[in-house]
């Protein structure tokens, strides 16, 4: 019995080695590609050429070895690494443009990020960095946000609390001991227990890369709890760690206001979750330089360059598949008509519900597999988002480049329970949580391309129900009681606004618009104006979830990448991408981004001493 057991514990060692450090295909991190900086590009036109390419069948490169459905950072950044050991990967994007979430559009001579505002561990020859900086050939810069990053504003106009937020292990925890005298156990124990169980996350990657089998031992032996905090501290709600920590309510709330980045109250969010934002933003966070739209433009030309395409007005319709149950290509609707577009591979970025709800034939929709991973996770929560267009320079109106998190109350739960459950006229008189920021602020560009202008973005959750009733209009075309409800969120978050920043008055508005969750089904794609695709909640955190969730599908030649398959955000997305790679190119991808990183801060520091 126990040389069996003994047995069987050496193989699955030897098994989880394998997946760790197993590299048979060829690495798209192999060398350095970064090439020295060229002239930015800011004319919109130009840009255009690159993120504009409307779909035609002739535009569609012969030999395909793959087909992406989706544009965003899960859908480029796959096609970039593809490209980068020489796999011809055609991109198709439903919008007009590429970039997904990372697009920008412009609005009375205003430009407008969709969904980036800081993204964190972006620390020169840091892995994330470093990647970037790859798949971008060295063009894309960073611009840092000053320090604090982040304020927590709580409380009615009359009472208002303001905490600033720090980047650096040390200062973060030093900056709120200074507000919080008496509380310096629970702020280092909360940091503590955030450290210890964000760095268990790479289990989540090892889950997704390894055998289903082998994982499944893994979680039925209780193994993976004991060798990840990661997943020890994942049932756990927010709520619940944080309320053990302190009584303090403020304090409380200023642990657990970054629930905003993933879009569940604390009571129903994971501590794992989390402590990934917590710690993602440790170490600071930055903006791209000449805004969100950077990403996919210096990205699309290495997958061209290796013989791909990424063309947009293409709505894939369906994959296509041949009698033996494997993909095959996608349909694409051009008009009324649809293209076929063959390949051996098909991977999605348009989400889990997009591509098991939408894309697959009936028959293959009802196999009891795809049933069960469908019925594993549900739709996240709807995202409204407010475009302000202010005349005036920063200096003038008082904007910097931070963010602020203003909340009416300190008590999250009942705060968003309430906004989230009532009717929407209701919702519409008082946001009780606004997340607000000026991207001109942070872009250093920003002055010389728009001179004595300046940008808001107001962002909060908002329910699909809210707008449901509208879905199949035209999306110009609304109708005047759209409008109106638009306008009173618009009026009742402006009013947040204009209270805590003073400099910004009415007159100064030039431009406004709302998108509100079918905004987003129109233009990002999301089934359900989903603000961080599929929901963050606990039960996103099982074990089992996050090994059966994973690139490959029950269906041959199809996979998944982007947000649904790791997490949300622009690193989550990433990470999908790479674990995604790192099925179809058979290695490691996390770990070869790892070691190019050691690799360059090297030659870096020697090319410096030279
Ligand atoms: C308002 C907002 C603010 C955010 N702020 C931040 C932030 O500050 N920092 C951060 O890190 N993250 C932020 N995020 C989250 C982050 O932007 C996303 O998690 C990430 O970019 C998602 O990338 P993705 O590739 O998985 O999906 P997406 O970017 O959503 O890409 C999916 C693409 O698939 C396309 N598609 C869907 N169906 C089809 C089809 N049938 N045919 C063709 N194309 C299709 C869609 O049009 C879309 O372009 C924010 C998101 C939002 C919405
Ligand atoms: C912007 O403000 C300046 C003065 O601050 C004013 O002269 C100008 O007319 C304003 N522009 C618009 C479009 O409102």
């Amino acid at each position: 019995m126990w040389t069996i057991l003994c047995i069987a514990c050496i193989v699955l060692v030897i098994f989880l080695l394998k997946y760790v450090f197993g590299s048979s295909g060829p690495n798209p991190f192999a060398k350095d590609c970064r090439e020295p900086l060229r002239e930015k590009v800011y004319d919109k036109k130009e840009k255009n050429k690159v993120l504009k390419q409307g779909f035609l069948a002739s535009r569609v490169p012969d030999n395909l070895d793959a087909v992406v459905i989706g544009s965003g950072v899960g859908g480029l950044g796959l096609a970039v690494l593809l490209a980068k050991v020489g796999k011809r990967v055609l991109v198709l994007e439903q919008h007009d443009r590429a970039g997904g979430c990372c697009h920008t559009f412009t609005e009375k001579g205003f430009e407008f990020d969709v969904g980036i505002h800081y993204i964190g561990d972006l620390l020169e020859h840091k892995p994330l960095r470093c990647m970037l900086d790859q798949m971008t050939n060295g063009q894309l810069q960073w611009e840092k946000l000053e320090n604090p990053f982040d304020h927590v504003v709580l409380g009615p106009p009359e009472n208002r609390r303001s905490y600033p937020i720090y980047s650096g292990s040390t200062r973060f925890s030093e900056e709120l001991k200074k507000r919080f005298p008496g509380e310096e156990k629970a702020i280092d124990e909360y940091l503590r227990l955030a450290k210890k169980t964000g760095r268990g996350a790479w289990f989540l990657a090892l889950l997704k890369l390894c055998p289903l089998p082998l994982a499944k031992l893994l979680i039925h032996t209780g193994l993976v709890k004991h060798l990840s905090f990661f997943f020890k501290m994942a049932p756990r709600s927010l709520t619940d760690v944080v309320n053990e920590l302190t009584e303090n309510k403020d304090l409380r709330a200023v642990f657990t206001y970054i629930f905003g980045t993933y879009g569940n109250m604390p009571k129903d969010a994971s501590f794992a979750m989390h402590s990934l934002l917590v710690t993602h933003y440790l170490s600071g966070a930055w903006y791209p330089k000449g805004g969100s739209s950077e990403i996919a433009y210096h990205m699309i030309p290495i997958i061209e360059k290796a013989g791909g395409a990424v063309l947009v007005r293409a709505p894939v319709n369906r994959i296509l598949f041949n009698e033996a149950k494997e993909a095959c290509g996608v349909s694409v609707l051009k008009g009324q008509e649809e293209v076929h577009v063959r390949a051996p591979m098909v991977i999605s970025d348009a989400g889990i519900f997009n591509t098991y709800e939408k894309l697959l034939p009936k028959e293959l929709q009802a196999m009891p597999e795809i049933q069960r991973h469908i019925g594993m996770v549900k739709h996240g929560e709807g995202g409204l988002s407010i475009f302000v267009g202010l005349n005036g320079t920063k200096e003038e109106l008082g904007l910097r480049a931070n963010n602020y998190w203003i909340f009416a109350e300190n008590n999250f739960d009942e705060l968003v329970d309430k906004y989230m459950n009532q009717e929407r006229e209701e919702a519409s008189k008082k946001i009780p949580l606004l997340f607000v920021a000026s991207p001109s602020a942070k872009d250093p560009s920003w002055e010389a391309r728009s001179p004595g202008k300046s940008t808001l973005s107001l962002v909060s959750f908002a329910k699909y129900s809210w707008f449901e009733d509208w879905k199949d209009d035209k999306v110009t075309n609304r109708g005047a009681d759209y409008k109106e409800l638009k306008q009173a969120f618009i009026d009742t978050a402006l009013d947040v606004v204009m209270d805590v920043f003073p400099k910004i008055t009415r007159d100064k508005i030039e431009y406004v618009d709302a998108g509100t969750p079918i905004t987003n089904t129109h233009y990002i794609g999301a089934p359900e104006g989903e603000i961080y695709g599929v929901d963050h909640g606990i039960a996103r955190f099982s074990p089992e979830l996050n090994a059966v969730i994973r690139p490959q599908t029950p269906l041959k030649n199809l996979y998944l990448t982007g947000q649904d398959v790791f997490l949300c955000g622009f690193a989550g997305a990433l990470a999908g991408a790479l674990t995604c790679g790192s099925v179809i190119l058979s290695r490691n991808l996390h770990l070869d981004a790892i070691a190019l990183a050691k690799r360059t801060k090297y030659m870096d520091k020697k090319l410096k001493e030279e």
